[in-house]
């Protein structure tokens, strides 16, 4: 099996309270080794993009796809490449238009698999897609796509987790120091902001949900988690199954400046941390391919009408993670759990192999 664990440090809920904005650390020579890994099947991917056209044209369904993904931009970025992009669309796109002309634009780039789980995340979430509850803020449209790296086709039936903090940089269902009020244990009742929805057939899966605010340490971003294989339970959360992927999404620091201008966003004193000065942003964008900012349009005049961000994620099927997490949703609420490298929705991954570095990054199998 070429199947390693890639375990975080494993986050007790104490930990947690006393640290809220510090999240895990990669490995990093580890974690570029695995980058560069796949930046070769990114490579692969765009070759196969080319030389498939031709053919693929005979079988009108496989036409129509590979021509959509050969215009996505395959093309190396770096941080400052990254950082220096702005990934504001020209294009007039509403709610109405559709999947296949939103990831069929030029702007849309692929991000590789990374891996950083953080301490917020709650194992076992609810199946939604609508998260934004009664959350102000400036209200976003999330269109995630999935594409497998070796195939370079849409992943259908793939269960993205995600989950992100709201206007004033407080997480839903976790409990800790720096984390709104520590001593208000209603927060473990809350679910906003955080959901499970299932790709269709283009690999996309659309999340209603908030532009995060801002915590200590930390720019402004969304987390991802993709469950593949799982099994849906009649009350509406996942089990079993693997986890090919784990990332963070971010937002031009322009747009960010902007929102953080306008109210509640400018209700929180915490310093800002800029994309250039986080750590995680700064891991996922150096020296690969990985553009992990979210492409965006404007749904209106103005901010409070809202945004609509997209982004295509590459993913590297023969990868499987076993994310850490402090929280699990349950019928009586969000409940701390200590010392869990394992997760419930990813069935026997595995406990953690000690409580500190990350043992390994997967090592992929399809001859990339
Ligand atoms: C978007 O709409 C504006 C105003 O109607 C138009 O000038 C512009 O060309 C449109 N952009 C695209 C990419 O169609
Ligand atoms: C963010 O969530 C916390 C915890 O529920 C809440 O106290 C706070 O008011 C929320 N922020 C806004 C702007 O509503
Ligand atoms: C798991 O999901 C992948 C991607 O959808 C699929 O190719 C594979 O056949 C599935 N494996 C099983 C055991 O169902
Ligand atoms: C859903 O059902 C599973 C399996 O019985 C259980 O482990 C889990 O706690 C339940 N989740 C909720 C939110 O009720």
């Amino acid at each position: 099996m070429h199947i390693k664990h890639l375990v975080q440090l494993a986050l007790l809920p104490a930990l947690v309270a006393a640290h809220p904005g510090h999240e895990e650390k990669l490995a990093s020579r580890e974690l570029l080794a695995y980058k560069t890994h796949l930046r070769r099947g990114l490579d692969n991917c765009a070759r196969a993009f080319e030389e498939n056209g031709l053919t693929a044209r005979a079988i009108a369904r496989r036409a129509e796809i590979s021509d959509k993904y050969r215009k996505h931009r395959l093309s190396a970025r770096d941080t400052d490449d990254v950082l220096s992009t702005s990934h504001l669309s020209n294009e007039n796109y509403t709610l109405s238009t559709s999947e296949s002309e939103i990831f069929s634009a030029s702007s849309t780039c692929v991000l590789n698999p990374e891996g950083e789980v953080g301490p917020f995340w709650v194992s076992g979430e609810l199946i939604r897609t609508d998260t934004l509850e009664t959350q102000p803020g400036v209200p976003v449209v999330l269109e995630y796509q999935f594409v497998d790296v070796s195939t370079c086709q849409p992943i259908e039936d793939l269960y993205a987790d995600t989950w992100s903090c709201n206007s004033t940089g407080v997480y839903s269902g976790v409990q800790g120091n720096g984390n709104g009020d520590s001593s208000d244990d209603s927060i473990l009742q809350e679910t906003f902001l955080r959901g499970v929805g299932k790709t269709d057939e283009d690999g996309v899966v659309t999340f209603k949900t908030l532009f995060p605010g801002h915590y200590s340490g930390r720019t402004t971003h969304h987390h991802i988690i993709a469950h593949l294989n799982a099994t849906l339970l009649s009350n509406n959360t996942l089990t079993g199954g693997s986890v090919p992927h784990i990332g963070q999404l971010f937002w031009d620091q322009d747009l960010i400046y902007t929102v953080e201008d306008t109210a509640p966003y400018n209700t929180n004193t915490v310093d800002i941390t800029t994309n250039e000065a986080d750590r995680v942003f700064s891991d996922e964008t150096s020296g690969t391919t990985s553009d992990p900012v979210l492409n965006y349009v404007y749904l209106g005049d103005s901010l409070e009408d809202g945004l609509l961000g997209w982004v295509t994620v590459a993913v590297d099927l023969s990868a499987e993670y076993s994310p850490t997490y402090s929280y699990l949703w349950t019928s009586s609420g969000s409940e701390a759990v200590s010392g869990n490298g394992d997760d419930s929705v990813n069935g026997g991954g595995g406990m953690p192999e000690g409580s500190g570095a990350p043992t390994g990054v997967p090592t992929g199998g399809a001859g990339f």
